[in-house]
C-alpha cells in the first residue's frame, strides 16, 4: 500500500481562509500528499467562514472542531482538546499552521507536545507590542515552529534575532498574494463596486476589528467621529466585523455611524466581493493586517490606525502608513490632494508562494522526485525523524 504524508491544514478564522486556499490546492495535486482540512470554528458566522470556503473553492472541512468565541485561555484550551484528541485518532506527519490567531498558537502546542512536526507559514512578523493577543501567539508558535516559512526578510531577522536556526527558516513570500492571484478574475468580474453604485468613483473602504481600536469606548466613538467628518470629503464603505458591530451597538455609537450620509455600513463581505471593493478604492482606513499587504501589492493608499505594524515592509516599501485618530484627516487630505508614495511589491509577494512551501516541504521530508513513496516500511517512524532538517 502507499504511504502518503499525512498533513494537516489548520484554518480558524477569516484571515487565516486565504492563507490556506492556495496551499490546499497545491498540495492537492500531490500524489504524496494525504491532506486533511481542520477548521477549529473560531469563526463561525456564514459570512466570516462558509463564505470564503465557497469563494476560495476549498472543499468542506474534513474536521470541524467547533470551538467558538470564548476568552483567550478557553479559546485556546478547546481548540487544544479537540484538536489533541483528533491527533490521537489519525495522527498527521506535520501539522500546518498559518497566521498569527489563537487557534495557530494552539494547534502548533497540539503538536509540539506529542512531537509531530509543526509548520508556521507567515513565521518571524513581530510587532513588538506584547499587548496585542497576535504577538504572544507568533512569538509562542515560531519559538516551538519545527519549520519557519516567512514572508519578507525582516521576518527572517527577526527570528535570527530570537536565535531561531538558520535550517528552520525558508523564505517563501506573502500567501496572501497568491489567493489574490488565484481569484483575480473572479475579483474584477464581481458586480460589488457596482452594486454599491461605486463604478468609476472616488471612495474609501474602512475595516476595524482590533481590541485596542474597538474594545475602548471613548477610542471608538473619536473614531467614529472621524470617519463621519472623513465621509464629508470622500464617501466611506464599511464592512463592519462582528466584534465592531457589538461594540458599537453596546457604546451607542451604532447611530451616529449609520446616518452619516457619506458612509454605507454593510456585513463583512467575502473575500471576492472585498476584494472588488478595494480593488477600486482610492484609500483604505484599516487595523487589519491583510489589508496592510493587499493595498501594498495593490499600490493603493493604506492608513493603519495603529501604533506599530508586524508588517514593516508595507510602510518600507508599499503604500502603508501608521497613523492616530488625530491624524487620521491630515492623511486622507493628503492622498486626495495626490501626495502619496506609489510603493512598489516586496519581493517573492508574486503569486507562487504555495509551490516554494511545497518545494521545500518536499526538500524536508526527502520526497523522490517524481514523488509517489511507494512503500509503507516506514509507517511507525515518528513524523519528527523523516525531517532531514530538524
Ligand atoms: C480574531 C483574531 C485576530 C484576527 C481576527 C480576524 C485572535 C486572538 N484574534 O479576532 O488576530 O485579526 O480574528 O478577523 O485570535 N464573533 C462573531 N461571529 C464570528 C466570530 C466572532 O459574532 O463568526 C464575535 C464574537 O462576539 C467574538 C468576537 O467576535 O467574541 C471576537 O471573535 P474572536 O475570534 O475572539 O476574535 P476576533 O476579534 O474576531
Ligand atoms: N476581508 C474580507 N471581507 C471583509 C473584510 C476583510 O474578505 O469584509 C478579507 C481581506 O482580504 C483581509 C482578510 O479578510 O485581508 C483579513 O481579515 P481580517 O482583517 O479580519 O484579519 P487580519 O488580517 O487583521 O488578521
Amino acid at each position: 500500500m502507499e504511504k502518503r504524508l499525512r498533513i494537516d491544514l489548520i484554518a480558524a478564522a477569516r484571515p487565516n481562509f486565504m492563507k490556506i486556499a492556495p496551499l490546499f490546492h497545491a498540495l492537492r495535486e500531490e500524489p504524496w500528499c494525504n491532506l486533511r482540512l481542520v477548521h477549529t470554528g473560531q469563526h463561525y458566522d456564514h459570512n466570516m467562514s462558509d463564505t470564503f470556503f465557497k469563494d476560495l473553492n476549498l472543499p468542506p472541512p474534513d474536521l470541524h472542531l467547533g470551538v467558538g468565541s470564548g476568552s483567550h485561555a478557553e479559546q485556546t484550551a478547546r481548540v487544544m482538546l479537540a484538536y489533541a484528541q483528533a491527533c490521537t485518532g489519525t495522527r498527521p506527519d506535520l501539522i500546518v499552521v498559518v497566521g498569527d490567531v489563537n487557534s495557530t498558537l494552539a494547534c502548533a502546542l497540539v503538536g509540539a507536545k506529542v512531537c509531530i512536526p509543526v509548520a508556521h507559514l507567515e513565521a518571524g512578523l513581530r510587532s513588538n507590542d506584547r499587548t496585542m493577543p497576535e504577538e504572544i501567539n507568533r512569538l509562542a508558535t515560531d519559538t516551538i515552529a519545527d519549520i519557519l516559512w516567512t514572508p519578507s526578510p525582516d521576518a527572517d531577522e527577526n527570528l535570527a534575532r530570537e536565535g531561531v536556526a538558520t535550517a528552520k527558516i525558508t523564505r517563501v513570500g506573502n500567501i496572501m498574494i497568491d489567493s489574490y492571484e488565484l481569484m483575480r478574475d473572479l475579483i474584477q468580474a464581481s458586480g460589488m463596486r457596482r452594486s454599491l453604485g461605486l463604478e468609476g468613483k472616488d471612495y474609501g473602504v474602512v475595516t476595524l476589528h482590533r481590541p485596542s481600536n474597538v474594545d475602548v469606548p471613548v477610542l471608538l466613538g473619536k473614531l467614529v467621529g472621524q470617519l463621519v467628518k472623513i465621509s464629508e470629503k470622500i464617501p466611506i464603505i464599511f464592512p463592519v466585523h462582528p466584534r465592531t458591530r457589538k461594540n458599537l451597538e453596546r457604546f451607542d455609537l451604532w447611530q451616529q455611524l449609520t446616518v452619516a450620509p457619506g458612509i454605507q455600513v454593510i456585513e463583512p463581505l467575502g473575500y471576492v466581493d472585498f476584494m472588488n471593493l478595494v480593488c477600486g478604492a482610492r484609500l483604505t482606513v484599516t487595523d487589519s493586517g491583510g489589508v496592510q499587504e493587499e493595498t501594498t501589492y495593490l499600490g493603493i493608499p493604506c492608513l493603519t490606525l495603529r501604533d506599530t505594524t508586524e508588517r514593516p515592509i508595507t510602510v518600507t516599501q508599499g503604500t502603508n502608513r501608521l497613523v492616530t485618530a488625530d491624524n487620521l484627516l491630515p492623511a486622507i487630505n493628503d492622498i486626495l490632494a495626490g501626495h502619496w508614495p506609489r510603493g512598489r511589491k516586496p519581493g517573492l509577494w508574486d503569486g507562487s508562494t504555495a509551490a516554494r512551501v511545497v518545494a521545500d516541504i518536499t526538500k524536508r521530508m526527502k520526497i523522490p522526485q517524481p514523488a509517489v513513496v511507494q512503500d509503507d516500511r516506514n509507517s511507525n517512524v515518528s513524523g519528527k525523524r523523516m525531517f532531514s532538517n530538524i
